[in-house]
This record gives structure tokens, sequence and C-alpha cells, in this order.
């Protein structure tokens, strides 16, 4: 594939600015572009063709080699840059909230909603049919979240009155100990993330069924946890909602590559409230 937009991580550029990384380590994870050479074995898509891609490196090159199970293929005239979004971010977010069973009906907390799996979660589930408590430090994101779904935001979930049924945690520290105690009897918290990067401290008491709440639960996640996993289809699924628009990308910071830098910069200063991208071309 020829590279023609990539979408950044916190983690993965956490581990681009490591002093250890040697020379020459090509990382890089969520990449969009075109294909230049089929798949010999005809299991992959045609030449010319817009796909995007995920893998555990290399997304940060000119060309990029990648198994037909972490490419999803996408309308031609899609944005690029847009479809970069998807890998890690959108497919993070469907799967975990996959974790979570049937949402129609159901009050599914986001934590770090503004952020680029948080936004991807709040359309997802309110896709879905759940009723999306959106969890966001600032003010200014309420007003968008609201526009992608969400049908109460709150600055911590401390301030949530009414019980959830499930949550997905991209946050960690006091945001999962307090959306845990949210939860209903029965629940679920899926930790994604921990971007704050602070302990979860559960006193004796959180672990109580106090009021009849037994039988909650803590789940981890990991998005490359079996390396099996075939993520073609859900890639091309979400591809066509960017391209069709019906899904919002969240991009909050984009530019040449060439302000890569800067991105960066933007990225582990925690000022972004949705995705960077780079373009390529
Ligand atoms: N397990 C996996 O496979 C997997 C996959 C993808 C991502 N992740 C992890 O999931 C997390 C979210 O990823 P992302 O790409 O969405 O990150 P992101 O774009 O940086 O968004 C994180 C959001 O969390 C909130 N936040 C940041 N610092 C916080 C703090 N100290 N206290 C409370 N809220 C804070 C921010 O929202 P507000 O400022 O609006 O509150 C921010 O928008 C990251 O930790 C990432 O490494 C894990």
């Amino acid at each position: 594939m020829r590279v023609e937009a990539v979408s950044l991580n916190f983690g993965e550029v956490h581990e681009a600015v490591r002093p250890e990384m040697p020379d020459g380590t090509v990382l890089g994870w969520d990449a969009a572009g075109v294909v230049v050479q089929a798949a010999a074995d005809g299991s992959g898509p045609a030449e010319g063709e817009r796909v995007v891609t995920l893998g555990g490196e290399a997304g940060w090159a000119e060309l990029r080699a990648v198994p037909a199970a972490l490419l999803g293929t996408a309308p031609r005239d899609a944005d690029p840059g847009a479809l970069s979004t998807v890998p890690v971010a959108g497919l993070s977010a469907l799967h975990a909230l996959r974790q979570m069973g049937s949402l129609l009906g159901r009050r599914v907390m986001v934590t770090g909603a503004s952020g680029g799996v948080g936004r991807y979660a709040v359309q997802l589930a309110a896709r879905a049919g759940a009723h999306v408590v959106a969890i966001s430090r600032s003010t200014a994101q309420a007003d968008g979240l609201r526009a992608l779904g969400a049908h109460e935001v709150h600055p911590e979930p401390a301030a949530v009155q009414q019980a959830v049924w499930a949550v997905l945690d991209n946050v960690g520290g006091q945001h999962l100990v307090d959306a845990f105690a949210s939860l209903s009897a029965g629940g679920s918290l899926i930790s994604v993330g921990r971007s704050s990067e602070a302990d979860a401290v559960l006193s004796p008491d959180a672990l109580l069924g106090t009021g009849g709440r037994h039988d909650r639960s803590i789940r981890t996640f990991f998005l490359f946890g079996d390396p099996t996993t075939d993520f073609s289809a859900d890639l091309t699924w979400l591809a066509g909602e960017i391209a069709a628009g019906t899904l919002d990308p969240g991009i909050s910071w984009r530019g040449p590559w060439t302000r890569h830098a800067e991105a960066v910069k933007v990225l582990l200063d925690r000022r972004l409230h949705g995705k960077a991208v780079l373009d390529l071309e």
C-alpha cells in the first residue's frame, strides 16, 4: 500500500520518543492509502483500491505491507485522512462495546469521551440504541459530544446520579473507581485505557454489593490481544460509515507530514480532543 495519511495514537507516540528505540525502527499503527501491489494469492484487494490498515508497526512509511486480515477497503473517493482515524480508535470502541452485549435501551458511560476512542464509542453506542452518558472534563466539549449522540455529558463519573449498565473507560484512576461505583447489578466496566496515568484504588467497600448491586465486573481490553483476529470486515464497515458521513472521524488536528513534530507535541501535551492526522501527499 502507498500510504496517503496516518493518524497518531498516544501509545505509539509515547513509544516513539523513548530513547532506547533503535534507529531505523518504523513505528505507526494506523494508515490509509492505495494498494500498489495486490497479494499474489488474490486474498486481498486489487491494485488501485483505497484501503485502511492496522498494524503494530510500519504505518509511518511511504509503503506498507499488510496482511488481508488487517485491512479494510473503502470507496475510492473517501478521504484518506478521515479513514486513517479508524483502525485503533474505531476498532477499539467497536470491540469494547461488543463486550457489553446488547446496548438497546441501556445506560452506557464513556469516559475520556472527547478522545479518539471516546468519540467513536459515543457514536457507536448511540447507534446501538444506548442512552449514552459521556464524561469529559472540558465543558467546551459538551455540545460536540451531544451532537455525536451523547444524551448526557458530565465532567466526571462521580457527577452521574443514575446507575449505568456498562462503562467504556479510557481514563483509569479515580474515573475508573467512580465509574465502577455507578454500575448497576450485573454491569461491567471495560478498561480500555488509562489516560490519567493514575492509580485506581478501590476501597474494600467498593467491592461490596451494597443495595443489591452484585455481579459487577471490571474487564481488561487489548485490541491486539488475539493475533489471529480478522479485522477486515469491521475495518471495511467503519470505513464505509466514514465515507458515507454517518460516522465522524473526530479529527482535531491535521497537517502535512512535515509538521509531524508539532502533531506529536500537541498529542503528548494532551491538548487534543480527538485524532491528529498527518497527510503524506
Ligand atoms: N487497550 C487497548 O487496546 C487500547 C486501544 C486504544 C487506546 N487505548 C488507550 O485508551 C486510552 C484512550 O485512547 P485515545 O486514543 O482515545 O486517547 P486520547 O485521544 O488522548 O483521549 C483520551 C481522553 O481522556 C481524557 N483524559 C486525558 N487525561 C485525563 C486525565 N488526567 N483525567 C481524566 N481524563 C483525562 C481526555 O478527555 P477530556 O479532556 O475531555 O476529559 C482525552 O480526550 C489511552 O490510554 C490509550 O492508550 C487502549
